[in-house]
């Protein structure tokens, strides 16, 4: 049985209705079928709105990934390559071979090398702000910190770390459901310039082997077998992109969630240890990465409905972790939700393999800011949300706060 959005759903998930709340219309569609078809942008698909649909599709490998770029034209040849090589974008058995040698850089010991340079980060951010008792959450702390510790990661020096705004402008169009041609023929060009700087930068590790992620990259050998320059540069590009939209997002959203529900934030401020909880139910509450995609191998039975061959499936996360199905009073933030198995970081062989860092980071973020602020208010009324479909993004978070000692 096919349920057509079309005929049910009078809206578009390019509104400005949806940009600014999607969360009444996931519902809507989630009570007509969590598992629709329809068009509600470009292109055709089976739109995925609750929690047990959006796991089991994760689960199966046979709903491949793939690049987001159906188009073929020589104008974005380059983007497409790189997007190519990208793990997000490999099916098994590759996908399973690169996972294997890429998975290494982010064990949990690793990441928790990062911690006092993220300290560090974030108190230095704040000082800088401190003074002025106003900041821009997203320009002024969650963009730099996200930025400064991907850049201290791959090697970037402090000084080139100004081209990530120009870089992530340029790149998260490319791979968000709103894509136009204009921003794919943009991308393609930031692309080409980003290959060189790291074509550089992977040379330069060559030549004087450091510690750090490229070097790891580099020497990392999995029985017999080594990454390719191209892999190692397409993981570099894709974890400038993966690793750090989102997390500026995270740590911007969380913040957001946390002035418009006054309570919670006290009891945050006064129960430290509730951190971990709290960005776990930040990533469900308000996920930063809304959708994702797939398509299927073959045809595919899911609850009575037949996904047939060559079908596109966008699985919307953010839809999933409100299903009241799953989670009780889903619309509500409790910071002390638990179970809370979220699918924020999706779910399967493409589960995010820089979770640990964006746990670490978000929670090192919001700890210190409640720490070192106090009366923290939203200093715009309604604070706008950037024009993307796959990714929760604030445009801006203009804030107040009281200093504290
Ligand atoms: C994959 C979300 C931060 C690197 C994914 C996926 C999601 C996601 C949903 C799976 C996509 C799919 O199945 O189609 C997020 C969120 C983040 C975040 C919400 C921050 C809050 C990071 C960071 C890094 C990173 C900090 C690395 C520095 C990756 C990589 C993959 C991935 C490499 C591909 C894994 C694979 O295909 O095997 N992420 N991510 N992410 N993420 Fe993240």
């Amino acid at each position: 049985m096919i349920h057509d959005v079309n005929q049910t759903m009078p809206f578009s998930f390019t509104s400005p209705e949806f940009m600014q709340n999607p969360y009444p219309f996931y519902d809507m569609l989630r009570s007509q079928h969590p598992l629709h078809w329809g068009t509600l942008f470009k292109y055709p698909g089976w739109y995925v709105t609750g929690y047990e649909e959006a796991l089991t599709i994760l689960k199966d490998t046979r709903f491949k990934n793939r690049i987001p770029l159906p188009e073929t034209s020589k104008k974005y040849e380059q983007l497409k390559n790189i997007q190519n090589n990208m793990l997000l974008f490999k099916n098994e058995p590759d996908h399973k071979r690169l996972r294997l040698l890429v998975s290494n850089v982010f064990t949990p010991r690793i990441v928790e090398s990062y911690r006092p340079y993220i300290q560090k980060t974030v108190n230095d951010l704040l000082q800088q702000v401190q003074n002025k008792k106003t900041m821009d959450v997203v320009s002024d702390f969650a963009f730099p910190l996200a930025s400064l510790i991907i850049a201290k990661i791959l090697g970037i020096p402090q000084e080139e770390q100004y081209q990530f705004r120009e870089w992530a402008a340029s790149l998260i169009p490319t791979i968000d459901f709103t894509r136009s041609r204009k921003a794919l023929i943009n991308g393609n060009i930031m692309i080409i310039v980003l290959q060189d700087y790291f074509k550089e930068l992977i040379k330069k590790c060559k030549r004087s082997p450091e510690e750090g992620l490229i070097n790891q990259l580099i020497n990392e050998e999995q029985q017999g077998d080594r990454l390719t320059d191209e892999e190692i540069l397409a993981t570099c590009i894709l974890l400038v992109i993966a690793g750090h939209e989102t997390t500026v997002n995270l740590i911007s959203n969380s913040i957001l969630a946390l002035l418009n529900h006054p309570r919670q934030l006290m009891e945050l401020k006064g129960k430290p240890w509730l951190i971990e909880s709290a960005v776990e139910e930040f990533l469900r509450y308000e996920s930063p990465t809304q959708m994702t995609a797939r398509i299927a191998s073959e045809d595919i039975e899911i609850k009575q409905t037949t996904i047939k061959k060559g079908d596109q499936i966008y699985i919307l996360l953010g839809a999933a972790n409100r299903d009241p199905r799953k989670f009780k009073n889903a619309h509500l933030l409790d910071i002390t939700r638990n179970p809370n198995h979220h699918l924020a970081f999706g779910y399967g062989a493409h589960f995010c393999l820089g979770a640990p860092l964006a746990r670490l980071e978000a929670q090192l973020a919001i700890q210190t800011l409640l720490d070192r602020a106090d009366n923290l208010k939203l200093a715009a009324p309604e604070p706008q949300w950037r024009k993307l479909i796959g990714f929760r993004a604030l445009n801006e978070l203009p804030i107040t706060f009281d200093r504290v000692g």
